[in-house]
């Protein structure tokens, strides 16, 4: 079947070229182009070409060249037809209907394109106009000049009732296809139609391949009802696929290797301005799944500049959730944050190029956007049901990232940041912090954060349910010990970390061993040399006398003790302390992770339950990010 040229430039300005050759071809950045090693030729040097910009491969090796679709039929043998269907099907596009109407469909469709740029046409040489006065003189107000105005078609809508109506129907173009352009309006009492957009600064819409398909109108007065009115969608526009200025940026995007994402019109003008080309803006709506995807064309990592009041950092926290399942290996949006009440447009006007350019260069990396939301939501994390809502809501973030190697790294690096937020936490009302005791050092040890009290009650627990012989030996666990009692001395920064981590009974019962020691340790010299060396012949010799003896040599006598270094007495202190933070910090965050697993799994058994499965499919996906992230955690210290 025959498919309109639309039809199929549609997926080719949806499917970028290097996105379906990068899934067989590794395939680098070099400038506007990629390239890597041929599919069809084999070859040691790399002579094959993507060019996403021109929308083709080409190979030197073996001369072959084409599209996406003759790509799948090199390489994949697909018959055409089969390749539209694919890419059609990946782009979201519905296959055409076998249908002779279709030809039409598509005929008029080019018609409504060129009803849009007569359109255009008008609207710009009415700036020309006497009754363009007061449009001219808010434009100038502006700062947009002659060049500008060029630069992106702006024209001017004046406020007469039926001028563009007059002007389409003199050329010839059918009042239902000006109604269809949403051009003019169709009043409910059945008379003539007349223009939609009166009185207003025009700035048209144009898609990929620079083709007018909507418009955007600006009220010149402060105090209009609506300071936009832009085109709704018709068969040329879908607000959520388009970026205004995108066809133009994407040049400058390429040259720069970067692209700008602004809230407005006005504002990529006002960067065009400052000689800043790279921007695009979203359209005042949400940024949708596609234009993130859109975006990656033109560059890795977009940076989003939204507007410096409540809502453009609410719009921008709406990208995050947007883009989390989206992001994929080397591909990530960056955030800058703009002064309270100024957009992109204004930092032109006050600070220039290079204002907006320093505010640039400071953007926060998603991560770093993420993590500052979710503790700005939470407000504060000082008692341990607020932090586990933070740590819940962190966690789910994470879990909905699509990518599993991106969703692993993402993983660890919220836990390691939550460990140093929450550290050993201090959930003490009266101290004036937000949960977070600044780490102390010296040579007595501080007081237990968590209270005599309920440390010692635990340690009585714990006793008893040695009492059942429930004894474990973790290898984690026995290293955390065994580096303690090889270097001692780490007691004295470190022994609340010690005291407080988790360990099963009979460790845990040996590690209160040695910390009672540690308490009552007097250095056998205290003014000399040694004063801050603990003795490890004492303190072992302590432990025999308590009945550890067994203890002690299988912790001595496991194959690791030889094999780690910081499990060796001659490694020096510091980079012992280093290797033990690291294990400690590891083993907290895989218990965290086997409760988190236990919770999921319990939930899954539940949905499954459920009529339908329930949720069963996301919840099997979170299951699955906790396991990748233990696996990588397990590791870790190996
Ligand atoms: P802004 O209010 O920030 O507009 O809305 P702007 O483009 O920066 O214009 P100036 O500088 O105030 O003149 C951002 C975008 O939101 C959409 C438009 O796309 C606008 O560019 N918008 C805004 C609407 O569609 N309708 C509105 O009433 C307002
Ligand atoms: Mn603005």
């Amino acid at each position: 079947m025959a498919f309109s040229r639309e039809f199929i430039q549609d997926i080719k300005d949806r499917i970028s070229v290097s996105d379906v050759v990068g899934r067989k071809v590794r395939l680098q950045r070099r400038g506007k182009e990629h390239v890597g090693l041929s599919p069809f030729k084999s070859e040691k040097t790399p002579s094959f070409t993507v060019n996403d910009q021109k929308q083709f491969y080409h190979c030197f090796a073996s001369g072959k060249h084409g599209s996406i679709f003759d790509f799948l039929m090199e390489t994949e043998g697909l018959s055409f037809l089969e390749s539209v269907e694919r890419l059609a099907n990946e782009a979201g596009l519905a296959m055409p209907q076998r249908d002779p109407r279709a030809a039409e469909k598509s005929a008029q469709r080019a018609n409504l394109a060129e009803v849009m740029t007569m359109a255009a046409d008008w609207f710009n040489h009415q700036l020309t106009q006497t009754n363009a006065e007061e449009a001219s003189a808010y434009l100038q107000r502006r700062g947009v000049d002659a060049a500008l105005i060029k630069t992106f078609g702006i024209g001017y809508a004046p406020s007469g009732n039926a001028g563009l109506v007059a002007h389409l129907q003199a050329k010839k173009v059918p009042l239902a296809q000006m109604v269809e352009a949403n051009l003019a309006t169709k009043p409910d009492n059945g008379g003539q139609p007349y223009d939609r957009f009166r009185d207003r600064i025009m700035f048209p819409i144009k898609d990929k391949r620079d083709k007018v398909i909507a418009f955007g109108g600006r009220a010149m007065q402060a105090d209009a009802k609506a300071k936009y009115l832009n085109s709704s969608e018709t068969p040329l526009f879908h607000k959520g696929s388009v970026l205004y200025n995108f066809s133009q940026a994407r040049q400058a995007a390429y040259d720069t290797g970067q692209i700008l994402v602004t809230e407005g019109y006005m504002d990529v003008v006002g960067l065009a301005r400052g000689g800043i080309m790279n921007a695009v803006a979203s359209l005042g709506t949400a940024i949708t799944a596609e234009q993130i995807g859109q975006l990656w064309q033109l560059a890795p990592e977009p940076i989003i500049c939204m507007d410096g009041d409540e809502a453009g950092l609410k719009a921008a926290y709406r990208v995050i959730d947007r883009a989390l399942p989206l992001l994929k290996a080397g591909f990530s949006l960056r955030f800058a944050h703009l002064p309270v009440g100024k957009d992109p447009d204004d930092i032109i006007n006050e600070q220039g190029r290079e204002g907006m350019n320093t505010l640039l260069s400071k953007a926060k990396n998603m991560v770093d956007m993420l993590w500052e939301r979710e503790l700005e939501l939470a407000q504060t994390y000082n008692t341990p049901e607020r932090a586990a809502a933070l740590k819940r809501k962190l966690r789910e973030n994470v879990s909905a990232i699509g990518d599993k190697d991106v969703r692993a790294l993402y993983g660890q690096e919220i836990a390691k940041r939550l460990d140093n937020l929450l550290g050993t936490p201090n959930f003490n009302n009266n101290a004036n912090n937000n949960g977070f005791a600044p780490p102390q050092a010296g040579w007595k040890k501080r007081k237990p954060l968590w209270g005599k009290v309920p440390v010692r009650a635990s340690r009585a627990l714990l006793q008893s349910s040695i009492a059942r012989a429930d004894t474990q030996w973790l290898p984690r666990e026995m290293q955390i010990v065994a580096c303690v009692i090889t270097h001692p001395t780490l007691l004295i920064t470190h022994s609340d970390a010690f005291e407080n981590v988790t360990l099963s009974p009979l460790l845990s019962k040996l590690r209160f061993e040695i910390i009672d020691f540690f308490d009552n340790y007097t250095p056998p010299d205290p003014d000399g040399v040694d004063k801050e060396r603990l003795d490890k012949t004492a303190l072992t010799g302590h432990l025999n006398a308590r009945g550890f003896v067994d203890a002690i040599d299988r912790l001595e006598a496991m194959p690791m003790a030889r094999r780690l270094r910081y499990l060796q007495p001659q490694t020096p202190l510091a980079e012992a302390a280093t290797d033990w933070l690291e294990i400690m910090d590891t083993h907290h965050k895989l218990r965290e992770l086997e409760e988190a697993k236990a919770e999921v799994e319990a939930e899954l058994e539940t949905e499954l339950g459920r009529d339908g499965g329930g949720d069963a499919e996301g919840t099997l996906k979170r299951l699955t990010a906790i396991r990748n992230e233990m696996a990588t955690l397990e590791h870790r210290n190996r």
